[in-house]
């Protein structure tokens, strides 16, 4: 199987991409998928959330974009068995200027993953909260993007800006790149606005929303000062339990096979 590479992007920060990224990639990973995330915002949260030391790391996503490390160089194993991790640190933070000068400087990624798209089942990109150059080799990089939505009262604010740079990545960078879809995150059922949100985002992007909706769920925040992803954290709990449905309808989506065993190894689902 070619990889999916799934770019999880928003310019709108704090939404969920990372921990999208981290929860969804467990899941499948523990389905038996071979998954790498890469995570290419210079905060290097994902890192972190992985539990990995950057100061032990002598390659990440900067190196491997600016041609100094391979992929395979490049690539950390995680926790998380079947899972890989290609980490970030603040140096990614000078790259977006570092490749102004350079020919094709949107394709660095693309290029950079091309040797990987037949070792992995998914890859998954964690992008920065920006549409800056980072971004945009994100999305060049893809086959589809994952576009997480907070449900508070600006979710909106911003998505027609993120499908117009989808839109022009499309028409003259990537003609394959899709919109996987719309999650919508942090839902909290005694909120009215959060119910407000869900209905509106549902009305206006139709079944491009997934149905899976991520509840608003502390355990996934506490996770990443564990440096474990919510599914090792606490498996149990109604944020893991939501990434499981969540990998089950990507799965689907994908017409991949069923989702058999997100739970193997780990404890039984209260
Ligand atoms: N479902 C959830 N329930 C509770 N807290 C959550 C949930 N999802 C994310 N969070 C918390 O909200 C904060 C923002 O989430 P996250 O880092 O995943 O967003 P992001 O879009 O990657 O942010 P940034 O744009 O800064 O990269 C984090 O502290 C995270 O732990
Ligand atoms: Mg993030």
């Amino acid at each position: 199987m070619t990889a999916r590479i799934i770019a999880l992007s928003n310019q709108k920060g704090g939404v969920g991409k990372t921990t999208t990224a981290i929860n969804l990639a467990t899941a499948l990973a523990a389905c038996n998928n071979r998954v790498l995330v890469v995570d290419f915002d210079p905060q290097g949260n994902t890192t972190t959330g992985f539990g990995i030391d950057k100061r032990s790391l002598n390659h990440s996503t900067y190196s491997l974009l600016m041609g100094d490390s391979t992929l395979a160089e490049s690539t950390v194993p995680t926790q998380v068995p079947n899972l890989w991790l290609v980490p970030s640190t603040i140096h990614l933070s000078g790259a977006e200027v570092e490749l102004v000068p350079i020919m094709a400087r949107e394709n660095r990624l693309k290029e950079a993953l091309a040797e990987a798209t037949q070792t992995y089942d998914y890859i998954f990109i964690d992008c920065p909260p920006s549409l800056g150059l980072l971004t945009i080799n994100a999305l060049v990089a893809s086959t589809d993007i994952l576009i997480p939505l907070q449900c508070e009262f600006f979710a909106m604010e911003g998505i027609s800006q993120l499908f117009k740079t989808f839109e022009l990545v499309k028409k003259n960078l990537n003609p394959k790149l899709e919109v996987l879809g719309v999650l919508l995150t942090m839902f909290d059922k005694r909120n009215n606005l959060s119910q407000q949100v869900v209905s509106d985002v549902r009305q206006h992007l139709g079944n491009k929303v997934f149905d899976t909706i991520i509840p608003r769920n502390v355990r996934l925040s506490e996770a990443p000062s564990h440096g474990a992803p919510g599914l090792i954290y606490d498996v149990k709990s109604p944020g893991s339990q939501a990434y499981i449905r969540l990998a089950a309808e990507l799965m689907q989506r994908f017409a991949a096979p069923a989702l058999t065993s997100a739970t193997q190894g780990m404890p039984e689902a209260a």
